[in-house]
């Protein structure tokens, strides 16, 4: 047996003691022996709940019970779920979670205390939902070294465009649904600014980077919260979709680049179909090519089938995880190039009548024509960097720009 306590009864740590609850029989058959809710800490109760009676306040309950093999850290933010982790891993509990916020932020000390303690810190369900990525990343492609990542890696704001686009309806009710669908961070301000996105990216990124670690805090992030409607629909124009993208790139000789900003994502590009709740994350490894991963990116039962599947992990191979998962931090300050400095595509966009406006703008660069009708003029200016787009737009009255991925 296999005793379990989980740390926070919220949308995924209830969604985990239902997953163990619904497949018992399947994963005592997998596992060879029963894997357990001893113990759920809340400060609530759940009254009414099949899991009620396990329910303690008292950290105690879970931490001094020699019996608990495995934590399951479900609060969520980096304040009080940071304390509970240390004291588990530190006790030699092995702890899983989908707390994207700590991991990133964290994610270099708790590992390496997971190490000295011979346990495991295992966080498949941070990014992507349910969607299998980190496992695959460190075991499946091994072998490769990650030269590319792009990725739709949050539920909430690609079910407000989708939402946006395909229904009509505001943006503001749009975001509500995501709320009460319970894809939506307890603040959503994470969720709509990209910062979510962008500690999503710090976990991928650095796993890429062999555990060099990428903080959220050197990843520049811009969420969807300026987005017009004007700005969805206009993609149509130019056979796109608009999408918050995640997007790490290494190439052989330059920094590595990893930033989060909304992106028209060319329709010929599968990334430009993922809709709703969905997350997509494009991998391309020098020799795989590249894969992509999809599925529901939040959710209870989905983000619930992640966390679960790591307390199975747990449950067994631990060496492995703990040579190969360790992170360290650079001996030389920031790892990632400057925003700045970061060569893009982009879709510079203008009142009608302003083509030539834009092409003057931009005439030192490969741009190509992509609408000239009686609302909007645009052009498609080809690897500029950041720093030498603002000054260009500020010459032409109601420019604007998005990245674009084709
Ligand atoms: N708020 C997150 C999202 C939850 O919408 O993707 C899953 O990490």
């Amino acid at each position: 047996m296999v005793n379990v306590a989980i740390l926070g009864f919220g949308v995924v740590g209830s969604g985990v003691a239902e997953v163990l609850s619904i497949n018992a029989e399947s994963i005592t058959e997998k596992m060879g022996c029963e894997i357990k809710v001893k113990h759920i800490l809340d400060l609530r109760d759940f009254p009414g709940s099949p899991f009620a009676s396990l329910v303690t306040h008292n950290a105690d309950d879970v931490f001094e019970d020699p019996e608990v093999s495995i934590a399951v850290e479900t609060i969520g933010g980096a304040r009080i779920a940071y304390e509970y982790t240390k004291r588990a891993l530190s006790k030699g509990i092995s702890v899983v979670t989908s707390n994207k916020e700590l991991v990133s932020t964290h994610g270099v000390e708790l590992l390496e205390l997971a190490k000295q303690n011979n346990c495991v810190y295992l966080y498949e369900a941070a990014v992507g939902g349910g969607i299998p990525i980190i496992r695959p990343l460190y075991r499946c492609l091994a072998a490769n070294k990650i030269v590319k990542i792009a990725g739709i890696v949050n539920g909430t704001t690609n079910y407000i465009l989708s939402s946006m686009k395909n229904k009509g309806i505001s943006y503001e009710d749009a975001l509500k649904q995501a709320q009460l669908n319970g894809y939506a961070e307890q603040n959503p301000t994470a969720d709509v600014d990209g910062i979510d996105a962008q500690r999503k990216l710090s976990i991928l990124s650095t796993i890429a980077m062999n555990g060099l670690y990428i903080s959220p805090d050197e990843i520049h992030a811009t969420g969807i919260s300026a987005l017009t409607l004007k700005d969805i629909e206009f993609a149509k124009k130019i056979n796109s979709n608009l999408k918050l993208i995640a997007l790490f790139e290494n190439k052989m000789g330059i920094k590595p680049v990893a930033y989060v900003a909304p992106h028209y994502v060319a329709n010929t590009n599968l990334l430009s179909s993922i809709e709703d709740v969905f997350n997509a994350v494009m991998v391309e490894g020098n020799c795989l090519g590249e894969a992509i991963f999809y599925g529901q990116g939040a959710g209870m039962l989905p983000t619930a089938s992640a966390v679960a599947g790591d307390i199975l992990e747990a449950a067994t191979n631990k060496n492995f995880q703990n040579e190969v998962r360790a992170w360290h931090v650079s001996d030389n300050g920031q790892v990632s190039m400057d925003y700045d400095r970061v060569i893009v595509d982009i879709i510079v966009r203008a009142p009608a009548g302003k083509l030539s406006n834009l092409e003057t703008a931009f005439a030192d660069y490969d741009i190509k024509t992509m609408v000239n009708d009686d609302e909007d003029s645009a052009i498609l200016v080809k690897k500029i960097a950041h720093s030498e787009i603002d000054s260009r737009l500020s010459k032409i009255s109601g420019a604007s720009y998005i990245h674009y991925l084709k």
